[in-house]
């Protein structure tokens, strides 16, 4: 009998890879990917040159001898503009250096959850948050939400449930500032209210504000983190959409007792410190100019997507304007199940996000899908969105007919 290496790997893991990297499909409007003609190359040549001249010899020591928390410079960085942005008042001891926010993720998950503990999560949410969430045994539970952001009375209701099950509320998770997958911003009001319900049922509070610094009008709503008082709030950005995902440098912000509990989680040495170092040189001269030239290319192809979206598909393809970001959750006839359409879609090259994997009750999202516009070109989501079309005509018949303008 030969070696079969299922017989050996530990329970309960999660599904095996489906098969090696073969390339992105044609039409790729998934993956929460950034617009690489946006990149400022020159900039970050310039910036990396410049940080392996100032710091190149200390690579040689973990940490670059700055600490566990991630390179200094970038976190001085980092506290005047989440003042500036977020009007958070920071120092560099509230902020860690993560692999990306997703590793923020996990070190929030392992400093305060055990298994059986409930977070609750806005009805629409990042997948990945929720494939951690059932990786770390812990359930979640999706509260309602409008344009504003969580519905309080819907948030009492929910808490409610939860106790009458016996069961512990750990955390509200939330994407209060471009909403990953509405693209909604919560408003003040909601913010002091979500506060306030977290108060009162001694509830922390996740803030993830991965997208925040990609919003059209250049105006946000300060952080839920810079309206608390009592270290209830923990927050995490990233470098990701407002740079580069592949450089996986995110951070994640809270005070220091938090922080100091999150620290031993890391066990990874630190994370790349050439990386950090670059985005000191670069944020400090250049942040400020590229992130609005990039929002203005975002919103470009936002409203392409919209024009392909009315013009490929009509009235049968109901969206809100995302109010920054990369991505528009779509929402199509109920004869349209979205999870048949996303496999139809990939066979004619047409990528997508079915949107039972973007909500906390996979039924409520059976109809919808979310479409990322930061990658493609303008003529992939011209073209790529017309594919979608046609492949939604042929499988369910809506549109009514391909490139219609009419539902019936
Ligand atoms: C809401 C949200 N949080 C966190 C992440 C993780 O991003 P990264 O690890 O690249 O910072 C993503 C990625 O798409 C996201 O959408």
């Amino acid at each position: 009998m030969g070696f079969n290496l299922a017989a050996h790997v530990r329970a309960g893991l999660p599904n095996p890879a489906p098969a090696p990297f073969k390339g992105f499909a044609p039409y790729y409007f998934i993956g929460g990917n950034n617009a690489g003609e946006a990149l400022p190359i020159p900039e970050l040549i310039d910036a990396a040159t410049r940080a392996l001249e100032k710091e190149g010899r200390n690579l040689a020591i973990y940490n670059l001898q700055t600490g566990p928390q991630g390179y200094r410079p970038l976190r001085e960085w980092l506290v005047k503009r989440l003042k500036s942005w977020c009007q958070m008042d920071v120092t560099v001891d509230n902020i860690l250096l993560t692999s990306g926010s997703l590793q923020a993720l996990d070190l929030v998950h392992q400093v305060l959850l055990d298994p059986g503990d409930v977070v609750v999560v806005e009805g629409g949410t990042y997948g990945g948050t929720m494939s951690r969430l059932k990786d770390s045994k812990a359930e979640y539970v999706g509260v309602a939400m409008d344009d504003d952001g969580i519905i309080p009375a819907e948030l009492e209701k929910v808490l409610a449930q939860i106790k009458a099950q016996g069961k512990r509320c750990k955390y509200v998770y939330t994407i209060p500032t471009v909403q990953n997958p509405t693209g909604t911003i919560m408003s003040l009001e909601r913010r002091h209210a979500l506060l306030e319900i977290a108060r009162k049922h001694d509830l922390m509070i996740f803030e993830d504000d991965c997208y925040a610094d990609l919003i059209w009008t250049g105006k946000r709503p300060p952080s839920i983190y810079s309206l608390d008082t009592e270290g209830r709030v923990v927050y995490c950005g990233s470098f990701s959409k407002s740079i580069a995902p592949a450089l996986r440098v995110g951070y994640l912000v809270a005070k220091w007792d938090f922080i100091a509990q999150a620290l031993p989680c890391k066990t990874d040495a630190g994370s790349g410190a050439l990386e950090q170092t670059t985005l000191a040189m670069f944020c400090e001269q250049h942040f400020d100019a590229h992130v609005a030239k990039l929002t203005a290319l975002f919103k470009q192809k936002c409203d392409a997507i919209q024009d392909a979206l009315h013009e490929s598909f009509g009235t049968a393809a109901e969206f809100r304007p995302p109010e920054g970001g990369i991505f528009i959750w779509v929402t199509v006839p109920e004869e349209v199940d979205t999870t048949k359409l996303a496999q139809a879609a990939a066979a004619a090259g047409v990528a997508i996000n079915p949107g039972r994997e973007w909500v906390a009750d996979p039924e409520s999202g059976k109809h919808s899908f979310r479409l990322c516009f930061g990658q493609p070109s303008f003529e992939q989501i011209k073209v790529g969105v017309a594919k979608l079309a046609e492949v939604c005509h042929e499988q369910f018949g809506v549109p009514l007919r391909s490139g219609n303008i009419e539902r019936s």
